[in-house]
């Protein structure tokens, strides 16, 4: 029996990507940036995930902790920007209510004594927060497993290899949905057609896919040589590259059910040239990839398509992204 795919509908329908937010984002450990950018007591950074603004913070203590970016009053932003310091407390942006760092309501300025009132109940919502290999990742659901639990197989493929300190973003939009790109990442079969320079490196042939846990790891034979490599990526939406002594982090961010951004991470040794040509060469990838997404949404779009047939042997890692989202999304 042919595995199907998924349907059509699950790539275009506004209400399946509000569904996926609640039931596989605000459920799964997001990569959030370097534990490095949060050096001392006070120093934040605030990101919007998958449509949850959300804040990361050093506290007094310097333990790290993450709350979403929401007052309790009126919903204003506790930081605006994407980076930056707090002097011992977050100041609402709105009306100035003030937490501490770990979440208090210290005073809500100015509010006039009410009865009822009790501050200890409008501590800010917390998220979870930890760290591995000097990455730090959130996660909403405070019942989520740990993050080592999650990505266990991962840190024994990553083995002793040590992460480089220097590092370097850039951001692609993309116009389809997240999932689009994911499977595309997902599978080695449309290397030949989309991908004619890699191609002539690698044996698309022989390209393969295994998963353990949520982790799906891509084997890539080399055509000649001995390229030493790891692709691995991490369910719902990231993946770590490593190539060339430069470790990729991917993260595929949707932003709405039709717009993803790819957000890539280069860790590399400071004045490696090597950085160069990674950079260059997964430009030109994703560009051939970016074009390909946007081409296969228009046509999800277009209504004509509602399921396709996916291949055992080259698309077993799409079937296995495919239920696992259809499992979280039936619960
Ligand atoms: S919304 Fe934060 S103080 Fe009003
Ligand atoms: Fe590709």
């Amino acid at each position: 029996m042919l595995a199907a795919t998924a349907s059509a509908a699950l790539y275009r329908d506004p209400d399946v990507f509000a569904r996926e937010r609640q039931r596989v984002f605000s459920k799964s450990w997001q990569f959030l940036g370097l534990e490095a950018d949060l050096a001392g007591p006070g120093d934040y950074i605030a990101e919007t995930l998958a449509g949850y603004p959300v804040v990361a913070i050093r506290g007094q203590g310097g333990e790290l902790r993450a709350f979403h970016n929401v007052c309790r009053h009126r919903a204003g932003p506790l930081v605006s920007d994407a980076a930056g310091h707090c002097e011992g407390e977050f100041v609402c942006r709105y009306h100035g209510w003030r937490y501490a760092l770990d979440g208090r309501l210290r005073s809500a300025t100015g509010f006039g004594v009410s009865e009822g009132f009790d501050p200890r109940e409008l501590g800010l919502f917390p998220v979870k927060i930890e760290a591995w290999r000097g990455f730090l990742f959130v996660n909403p659901d405070p019942d989520a497993a740990t993050l080592m639990q999650t990505l266990e197989p991962l840190d024994v493929l990553f083995g002793n290899r040590a992460v480089p300190t220097a590092s370097l973003r850039r951001s692609h939009d993309l116009d389809c949905n997240w999932k689009v790109y994911v499977e595309n990442y997902l599978e080695g079969y449309h290397i030949d057609a989309v991908h004619p320079e890699l191609a002539r490196e690698v044996d698309a042939g022989r390209y393969a896919v295994r998963m353990e846990g949520a982790i799906a790891v891509h084997e890539v034979p080399a055509v000649s040589g001995a390229a030493e490599g790891l692709w691995a990526w991490m369910y719902p939406n990231l993946a770590f590259n490593l190539y060339n002594g430069v470790v990729m982090v991917e993260h595929m961010r949707p932003l709405g059910h039709g717009r993803t951004r790819l957000d890539y991470l280069y860790m590399h040794e400071a004045g490696d040239p090597q950085i160069d040509a990674a950079i260059v060469t997964s430009e030109r990838l994703t560009a051939e990839d970016a074009w390909i997404c946007a081409r296969v949404q228009q046509n999800l779009d277009a209504g004509v398509y509602t399921a396709g047939v996916l291949s055992p042997r080259h698309e077993n890692a799409v079937a296995w992204f495919q239920a696992r989202n259809a499992q979280l999304m039936a619960g």
